[in-house]
This record gives structure tokens, C-alpha cells and sequence, in this order.
């Protein structure tokens, strides 16, 4: 006999984003988001800001996934919304929109870890793409976490590589913004690095123990290389900037791969995911790939709508947690702090 459809909302609000998204079984049937320009004008996201933004836009942009989906809220069996980690403020406009909507419509609400959805994101059925198979590494990159997380299985994951300071995404937009881009400036670097020579410059990298990271000394090295420079020549940014975008892409891009290539030899994994905004960037994508041919890697990519931060991937974490008949109760509360390991089920 054929199973029923399972038909998820999920919803995401923990950073400056708001977004839902309609699952049924493995499938998106919408997947909205929010963004909220305001945040360019400050060089960051403000947290005040971004949850009053967040109020005014939950019940729109939930009413337009849910027609986008070509379905009526009836048809909904759960609501799986982001717990943390992330902003307080944003996560509380989330997490009381789905308590609300949980007791209106009398459906279960599945609290989920956004980190874990962001892995999750690559289970999403998407036109045949294949699937990572367990045990894999992920290497999450977005701009609050830098993670080497060992994928054992859905639902059953630990973070074994860590940032010790700034994440990648960070150092992104701090970079891009001494280059004088807006927030944020990953996608403006990247887009820039491809006119330009990776190794016209050259910037520290860090030398630290284990998988973790620390990217606070590029930034540093960063800073104190065009603030000589410009001392020189005024104008050294503008007649640099693809070199210098290029320059200081591929440096991100060369540590994040050494500890990677150290976890997949030391743990003899050779199935290798990425996933957070940062795994959008067109040098990583392309490391990658050189890396897979060279290493004999499988790897995945997540589509780019599942790569930076979105409720998609927050539904299909749920689709699992379903399964499980895994459900938060009605008092249950954000967390700005929410490891993967106290998530493990
Ligand atoms: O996962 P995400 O949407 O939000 C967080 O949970 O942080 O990641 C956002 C980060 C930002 O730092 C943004 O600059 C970066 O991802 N990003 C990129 C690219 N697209 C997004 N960084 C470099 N290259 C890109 N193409
Ligand atoms: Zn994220």
C-alpha cells in the first residue's frame, strides 16, 4: 500500500532571512524568502532590526509559500521551525509564529537545529542529484559557523572541526567591506575573484591544531597590507580589487581545504559535502572539484537556493525528526547557542 505524503511548513527566521518553505515527502514545493536590505546600510546585521523585520514578514511570506505550494493550510501535517542557533530576537518571531500556528491548526511543531538543516539540505530530492552516503564529511561555511561535521546519519552527526574566532563568511564580509563592498560581501568577492589573479597577493594563514579554524589573523593581515598600501597610493583598492578579491578568496579557500583533506585522510572518508552560503562561492566549488578528481572524492554541492540560509532545508530536517515521531512541545523556547551534539537523536 502506498504511505501517505507527509506534508512539512518550515520556517526560518535565525539570522537577517526570513523563509518558508513547503515539503512533501522529499520534494520543495516552495521555498520563499525575505531578505531584508536594511542591513546593507550598516555593514552588518542589526539584531533589533532584523527581528522587527522578521514580524512583518512571517505571516506574508508563510501565506505566499503556502499558495506558491498549491496547497491550503489543512494539508499540512507539521510545522518544523529553526530553534538556533542564531539571534534571539529573530529565533523568538519563529519559534512563537509556529507555537501559534501548531495550536490553530492542531499539527505537531518539531523544533530544529539550523546547523544539522543546513547539512540536511543535500537529502532534498532535487531532479535525480545524487545523495551523500553515510559516513560523510561536511564542511558548513556561512557567516556565524565554520564546521567539519562527521555525517553518520540523519540524524546523527558531530562537529569534529570548529573556528577558534571568525567564521568563514566573516572573513569574507569583513574582507569585502576593507574593500569597501556592503553587506554582505561574500557574493561581491567572489564575483570580482574571477577577473583576477589569486596570487598577486599574499596573506597569512593560520597554523593551528586539529580541524579547527581560526581566520582573525587574515583579517588582521588583511587590514594591515592596505593600510600600508594605501599609505603608498590612494587609489591602490580600486586599481587592485579583482587581484586583491581573488588574493584573499583563494587564501580562505586554501584553509578550509587543508583541514579538510587532514579529516578526510585521517578518517579514510572520501565522501565529502559542503554546505552554509559560503559553499555558493564559485573558487570553493571549483577547489573542490579539482580536489575530487585529484583525491578520488565524491562530492556534493547543495543547489545554490539551498546554500545560504533558507527553510527548505529546515523542512526536510523536520521530514526526518517526523519520522521519528520527534516533536517539541508547546513550551518550548529558542536558543541563541545550540551545538550540533545536543541535538543528536
Ligand atoms: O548560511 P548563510 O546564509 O547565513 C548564516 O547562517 O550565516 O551564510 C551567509 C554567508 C555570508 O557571510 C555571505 O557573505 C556568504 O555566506 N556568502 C558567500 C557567497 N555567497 C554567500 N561568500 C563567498 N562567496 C559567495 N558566493
Ligand atoms: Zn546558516
Amino acid at each position: 500500500m502506498r504511505q501517505k505524503d507527509i506534508i512539512i511548513l518550515g520556517i526560518e527566521s535565525s539570522c537577517d532571512d526570513t523563509s518558508a518553505a513547503i515539503l512533501k515527502n522529499s520534494t520543495i514545493l516552495s521555498n520563499l524568502i525575505a531578505r531584508q536590505e536594511i542591513h546593507e546600510n550598516y555593514g552588518g546585521v542589526v539584531p533589533e532590526l532584523a527581528s522587527r523585520a522578521h514580524q512583518q514578514n512571517i505571516i506574508p511570506v508563510v501565506d505566499a509559500a503556502i499558495r506558491k505550494a498549491g496547497i491550503t493550510k489543512n494539508d499540512i501535517d507539521a510545522i518544523a521551525f529553526t530553534r538556533g542557533p542564531g539571534l534571539m530576537g529573530s529565533l523568538v518571531v519563529g519559534t512563537s509564529f509556529s507555537k501559534a500556528f501548531s495550536l490553530a491548526m492542531n499539527i505537531p511543531m518539531i523544533d530544529v537545529n539550523h546547523m544539522v538543516g543546513h547539512v540536511l539540505a543535500h537529502f532534498i530530492d532535487d531532479d535525480g542529484k545524487e545523495k551523500p552516503k553515510f559516513p560523510f564529511l561536511c564542511l558548513t561555511v556561512s557567516g556565524g559557523h565554520t564546521q567539519i561535521v562527521l555525517v553518520e546519519d540523519y540524524l546523527k552527526m558531530s562537529v569534529i572541526g570548529t573556528t577558534i574566532d571568525d567564521a568563514a563568511g566573516e572573513a569574507f564580509d569583513k574582507a569585502a567591506k576593507m574593500l569597501g563592498f556592503p553587506y554582505p560581501g561574500g557574493p561581491l568577492v567572489d564575483k570580482h575573484a574571477k577577473n583576477g589573479n589569486p596570487l598577486k597577493f599574499e596573506f597569512s594563514k593560520p597554523n593551528i591544531p586539529n580541524y579547527d579554524y581560526s581566520f582573525s589573523g587574515l583579517k588582521t593581515s588583511i587590514l594591515y597590507f592596505l593600510q600600508k598600501q594605501l599609505k603608498l597610493n590612494e587609489h591602490f583598492i580600486a586599481e587592485n580589487l579583482d587581484d586583491l578579491c581573488a588574493s584573499i578568496q583563494k587564501t580562505i579557500i586554501d584553509i578550509l581545504m587543508k583541514k579538510l583533506l587532514k579529516a578526510s585522510q585521517e578518517l579514510n572518508i572520501s565522501e565529502i559535502a559542503i554546505a552554509g552560503g559560503v559553499s555558493a562561492n564559485s573558487g570553493l566549488r571549483d577547489a573542490l572539484t579539482k580536489l575530487s578528481s585529484e583525491k578520488k572524492w565524491n562530492v556534493y554541492f547543495p543547489k545554490f537556493e539551498y546554500c545560504t540560509d533558507n527553510a527548505a532545508m529546515i523542512a526536510i530536517t523536520g521530514k526526518y525528526m517526523f519520522e521519528k515521531g520527534i516533536f517539541a512541545d508547546h513550551s518550548i523556547t529558542a536558543t541563541a547557542r545550540y551545538s550540533i551534539s545536543e541535538f543528536n537523536l
